[in-house]
């Protein structure tokens, strides 16, 4: 099973196919998954700004759609700063398990944390019942 800077090296590496003309703020992301898959993703931005997607969410999605969704863990990687997920993104990793752990870097270390610390008392599928 790789480790979180392996896993965090992948993010790295995906960061390169980023697709962000209007920001020229490169991300990539990596998902491992409990079967020992490794999903990369990087941000896909559009001229109708809203539309852009995070790496991360690229990145999960696919691992879902190819129907691995039991997600141990998730780097996220932009070159040269500290970044950890948005909003949007703590709320999709976290529909995927309260245990997942967040690999990214926090002032300049590359640290790792579970998403239910990153979004606590979240709204999620027993909110719906
Ligand atoms: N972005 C990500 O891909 N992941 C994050 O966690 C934060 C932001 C992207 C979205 C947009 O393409 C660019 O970074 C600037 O917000």
């Amino acid at each position: 099973m790789l480790s979180d800077n392996q896993l965090y090296a992948k993010a790295k590496t995906a960061s390169q196919n980023a697709y962000a003309p209007y920001s020229q703020f490169k991300v990539g992301a990596a998902v491992l998954t409990e079967s020992g898959s490794i999903y990369s993703g990087c941000n896909v931005e559009n001229a109708s700004y809203g539309n852009a997607i995070c790496a991360e969410r690229v990145a999960i999605a696919k691992a879902v759609s190819e129907g691995d969704r039991n997600i141990r863990s998730i780097a996220v990687y932009t070159e040269g700063k500290d970044l950890s997920p948005c909003g949007i993104c703590r709320q999709f990793i976290s529909e995927f398990g309260s245990k997942i752990t967040v690999i990214y870097r926090s002032s300049g270390q590359i640290i790792a944390k579970e998403i239910s610390d990153l979004l606590p008392d979240s709204f999620s599928k027993k909110d719906l019942r």
